[in-house]
């Protein structure tokens, strides 16, 4: 990791000398699958990032509301769970927009953003450390769901780690273990996790908060071709695609894909790609949860169950997961 100081003196930038990513080769490969796919980190470009800070304030849209409402009104007894003075790191930081609602109160000694947008990261993090001077921020620029690394430097003692948003229903099952297992390696035997998770419910409400009437999670969805087509140089029109969501109640979780209406045969540097009209290309699962089948998954991934808070609709849950 390369490190760059900045004229704050509570603000360091840390950059992965690593490129772990092949997105060229990535994408090929579920694009070239039987049943055809694009793994849904792809939806982030700006435009989607932006499409996606929509989605959470359309009214069908629940999950941010209610995470937001569990953390500040249950930050005190968040901040006894936890206790004072740890270090915070945060994978897939974004806008940084949540652990807000926290730093005050929890007051730790060094807080760690984590993300690969590196210029996005900087802008907000700098920002961060500017409005927080008794704050040591330490931004870590990598692909955490490569790489979950954070430098020697970062205090090893009371690691948490904040991830927030039920991001972790995006990963199958078993990847969602591993990853809650390179959480626990990164944050050690004295460590813990507070985690955001979105609970299983009535269909109508979870197909409605994927389907938001001002179309926002369709432009999001449609909008992953146009990011498909500027990492693999390809012209594959983004228009001739519909949006589908809804929720698979047998395997607890919201599919998204798209469905092209017509064929499209495209040129992939030595390669060729085919799409077929009717043809579904799946881009996300969103997993939902109990709050016994997540701390079950969380107990394989060598956590305990700390405590947990729900939103007074018991929509969504914050947990806190101590390493057992
Ligand atoms: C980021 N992630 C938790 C969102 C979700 O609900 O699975 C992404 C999203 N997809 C469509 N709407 C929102």
């Amino acid at each position: 990791m390369s490190i760059q100081q900045n004229i704050l003196n509570n603000f360091k930038f840390h950059e992965s000398d690593l490129d772990l990513t092949e997105p060229k080769k990535e994408l090929m490969v579920g694009l070239k699958n039987n049943k055809k796919y694009i793994p849904a980190k792809y939806f982030y470009d700006e435009r989607g990032s932006n499409l996606f800070d929509k989605i959470t304030v359309t009214p069908e849209y629940y999950p941010t509301r209610a995470e937001k409402s569990i953390l500040s009104k249950q930050t005190e007894d968040i901040v006894n769970t936890i206790g004072k003075g740890c270090t915070l790191i945060e994978p897939g930081s974004g806008s940084s927009e949540k652990v807000r609602l926290l730093l005050d109160r929890l007051l730790p000694t060094c807080y760690v953003p984590m993300d690969i947008s590196r210029d996005y990261l900087y802008k907000v993090s700098q920002q961060l450390a500017l409005e927080y001077p008794a704050l040591q921020v330490d931004a870590v620029c990598s692909d955490y769901t490569a790489e979950m690394a954070v430098p020697d430097s970062i205090p090893r003692h009371k690691r948490v780690a904040f991830y927030p948003g039920s991001t972790i229903g995006n990963f199958k099952p078993e990847d969602a273990k591993d990853f809650l297992s390179q959480i626990r390696n990164m944050v050690g035997d004295d460590g813990g996790l507070l985690i955001g998770v979105d609970l299983e419910k009535d269909k109508q409400i979870l197909d409605a908060a994927y389907n938001d009437a001002e179309g926002y999670t369709e432009a999001f969805n449609i909008n992953i071709i146009n990011n498909v087509n500027s990492h693999l140089g390809t012209t594959i029109d983004s228009s001739l695609f519909t949006h589908h969501a809804h929720y698979n109640q047998e395997k607890s979780r919201i599919e998204m894909h798209l469905v092209s209406t017509a064929s499209q045969q495209l040129v992939v540097a030595n390669d060729q790609l085919e799409i077929v009209d009717g043809e579904r290309i799946h881009t996300e699962n969103s997993y939902k949860f109990t709050v016994d089948s997540f701390q079950k998954l969380a107990n394989g991934a060598g956590f305990s169950a700390a405590k947990v808070w729900t939103d007074d609709d018991e929509l969504f849950s914050v947990h806190y997961l101590k390493a057992s």
